[in-house]
């Protein structure tokens, strides 16, 4: 009688086990949905099932690097970005009927950023952030943000300097300013650098270290001082592929966003960061490189 007993009881200590073990595995599901990652130990299977060679999970930066100079691919209708020696993963579907742009905002982050962040989030916009980094410093939560919503974090050196005019020692350390000021935020580096005034020669080049990302399409925006002829530019002249220059420090710029985002959306334009689109565009990004649009 007592040995039942206890058989029973150990049975079910067993139920109460795997109970609580398939809880604690439903919990961290939907701490992984919510976030719209999914777990490294998921994705090997993922980026298995898409012929990824082992090593980009497994390895250090620079192997993954090596695999991925870009730090982000498009397979399928999911976005992997290659970051740390981790892969993160987002779903995205995109509609290669439709054209796809990437906003990029310049010389901040500044007063107005915040409320460009919630217009952004609001409207599920990702864009891409050329900072200075003594802005930057002053900004860490902004920055926080802008990663938190998808953004991506560029480089647009430390004092918005004319880079063409410095020696090798003097870019790098201007690089490098920013990349402090946004390692202080958030806990990694810039992803692309935007040379201020588009101003690039040889040495810039060669000492950057990373893509070199123009635009195609200048918005001209400090110049037009008004949301709504910002806007109308934007519709008039915008295209696939494009990458569109604006500056966040500006209030007019960030109050065009709420009128040429709904106006865009509702032509069929997608919004990617400067780095998705050019993964969706199969453009391997190299340092040292210039780019100016991603077109079909
Ligand atoms: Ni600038």
């Amino acid at each position: 009688m007592k040995n039942i007993f206890h058989k029973r009881h150990r049975y079910r200590v067993w139920i109460c086990f795997a109970i609580i073990t398939l809880l604690l595995a439903a919990l961290v599901c939907v701490f992984f949905y919510r976030k719209n990652m999914e777990p490294v130990s998921n994705l090997k299977k993922q980026v298995l099932a898409h012929k990824v060679e082992a090593m980009v999970y497994t390895g250090t930066e620079n192997a993954i690097r090596k695999c991925y100079p870009s730090g982000c691919r498009y397979i399928d209708g999911y976005f992997y970005y290659f970051m740390n020696g981790k892969i993160q993963i987002r779903k995205h579907k995109i509609n290669d009927k439709k054209p796809v742009v990437a906003l990029t905002f310049d010389d901040g982050p500044g007063k107005y950023t915040k409320t460009l962040l919630n217009k952004l989030k609001k409207y599920g916009v990702r864009a891409t952030f050329f900072m200075n980094g003594t802005n930057a410093l002053k900004y860490q939560k902004e920055i926080q943000i802008m990663q938190e919503i998808g953004c991506e974090l560029g480089n647009h050196t430390q004092t918005h300097a004319n880079l063409i005019k410095l020696d090798e020692e003097q870019i790098r350390e201007e690089i490098e300013g920013t990349n402090q000021a946004i390692r202080q935020a958030v806990g990694t580096n810039a992803t692309l650098v935007r040379p201020p005034y588009g101003n690039v020669n040889d040495t810039v080049k060669e000492v950057a270290g990373y893509p070199l990302i123009l635009w195609s399409l200048d918005t001209t925006d400090w110049k037009r001082r008004d949301a709504k002829a910002i806007s109308d530019y934007i519709m008039k002249y915008a295209k696939d592929g494009d990458i569109i220059l604006l500056h966040d420090i500006h209030k007019f710029s960030v109050d065009a966003v709420s009128e040429f985002i709904p106006k865009m959306k509702k032509k069929g334009y997608q919004f990617l960061t400067v780095s998705e689109l050019a993964a969706y565009r199969n453009a391997q990004l190299e340092a040292g490189k210039l780019y100016f649009q991603f077109a079909k």
